[in-house]
């Protein structure tokens, strides 16, 4: 995620909470959804730049999982804590509704234990289950918002799973997607046919304009030589009016030989630079261009939600004015003065937005 919308973002809540207000802006919660094995889980792992989420071929998604993001600024102390492997972070560690108080700093542990309630509660031959697992995720590198990673569309029931896997599955979707300020990310695989897109035909259904519905396009590594997605991102097979990104997550053979996400983004990024059919624009593809385009979709919805949490600062603010000036103190009002410090720390961010906007809005249309 962006660093400088953390940041802003940061500021606001902070900005807020002097004067009371607690989390006055909910971000939209971004849901992914698609085919099995599309690749739903890697891209939302790839978003969030850490390594915790099963990942395979087969239905390895089988409950939703509920990843709440919560930005923790980091401790000033950053020593590493004794019994601290190289790759943890006493400022990023993850936590279970179901296990309350206990703190996973090594985020294997944290796959593992994904795996294990999973299994729990679906047995352990492929069964599906809407009852989600609710997961924490506290890091400074984090906006503080909602991703549901979701079991994938299928249609043919196997192992323990019931006859009408499907319509459980798609209900289970619909469940998260049809709120009008959910994020769908729509996962195809780029070699299979984008008319046959489970995840774009039931996107569509709950969005039927497009306006909250980003198309994403896996595998491109995996297309037939000669063959490329220029047509999709060009709008030429199915329009959508925030647009598709190409990317290349980690294969299965990366996957079992543990890559990490950093190797993993440096060859994607290698991928499409030199690619013919891609190189010319590149910057519209890959990992990082799908999380500049969730930033600006996010921005987008901040700016449009400033208005109404000023106007209900301006309230409190005549209301804190009133009360003072019948105490016959008009001058000695502290909360007045945190009110107006607010609102014009909001008609800053306006402008600051709107400059990050402008500057930023052919990323939204491309
Ligand atoms: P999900 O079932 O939709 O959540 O898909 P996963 O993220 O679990 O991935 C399914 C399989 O596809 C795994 O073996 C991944 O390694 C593989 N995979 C996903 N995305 C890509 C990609 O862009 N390129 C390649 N080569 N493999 C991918
Ligand atoms: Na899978
Ligand atoms: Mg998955």
């Amino acid at each position: 995620m962006d660093s400088q919308l953390i940041k802003t973002v940061n500021k606001l809540q902070d900005a807020f909470s002097t004067v009371g207000v607690h989390n006055p802006i909910s971000l939209p919660e971004i849901a992914v959804i698609g085919s099995q094995s599309s690749g739903k889980s890697s891209v939302l792992e790839n978003i969030v730049g850490r390594d915790f989420l099963p990942r395979g071929s087969g239905i390895v998604t089988r409950r939703p999982l509920i990843l709440q993001l919560i930005n923790r600024p980091a401790e000033k102390s950053t020593d590493k804590e004794v019994n601290m492997n190289e790759n943890e972070d006493p400022n990023q560690w993850g936590e279970f509704l179901h296990l309350p108080g206990k703190k996973f700093y090594n985020f294997d542990k944290i796959r593992e234990e994904i795996v294990k309630d999973t299994e729990l509660k679906t047995g352990k031959n492929v069964g599906i289950s809407p009852q989600p697992i609710n997961l924490r995720i506290f890091s400074p590198n984090v906006l503080t918002l909602t991703m549901v990673d979701l079991p994938g569309l299928t249609k043919v029931p196997v192992g323990d799973q019931p006859k009408d896997i499907e319509k459980q599955i798609r209900d289970m979707l619909l469940k998260y997607i049809t709120k009008p300020n959910a994020i769908i990310l729509a996962v195809t695989a780029a070699n299979q046919d984008l008319a046959n897109s489970d995840g774009l035909k039931l996107a569509r259904e709950v969005d039927p304009e497009g306006l909250r519905t980003i198309g994403v396009l896996t595998k491109v590594d995996l297309m037939d030589q000669g063959t490329d997605v220029i047509d999709i991102l060009a709008g030429r097979v199915i329009p959508l009016r925030l647009g598709y990104v190409p990317v290349v997550n980690r294969g299965q053979r990366d996957i079992d030989s543990k890559k990490s996400i950093t190797k993993a983004l440096t060859a994607e990024k290698d991928f499409f630079e030199g690619h013919t059919a891609y190189r010319s624009k590149a910057q519209y593809c890959g990992t990082p261009f799908l999380a500049r385009k969730l930033n600006m979709i996010l921005m987008h919805h901040i700016r449009n939600t400033l208005p109404e949490i000023k106007a209900k600062i301006q309230n409190a603010l005549v209301k804190y004015q009133q009360e003072f000036a019948q105490l016959g103190d008009p001058l000695g009002d502290g909360s007045a003065n945190q009110a107006n410090l607010v609102l014009n720390i909001i008609t800053e961010f306006c402008t600051e937005f709107r400059t990050i906007i402008d500057g930023n809005s052919n990323d939204l249309s491309s």
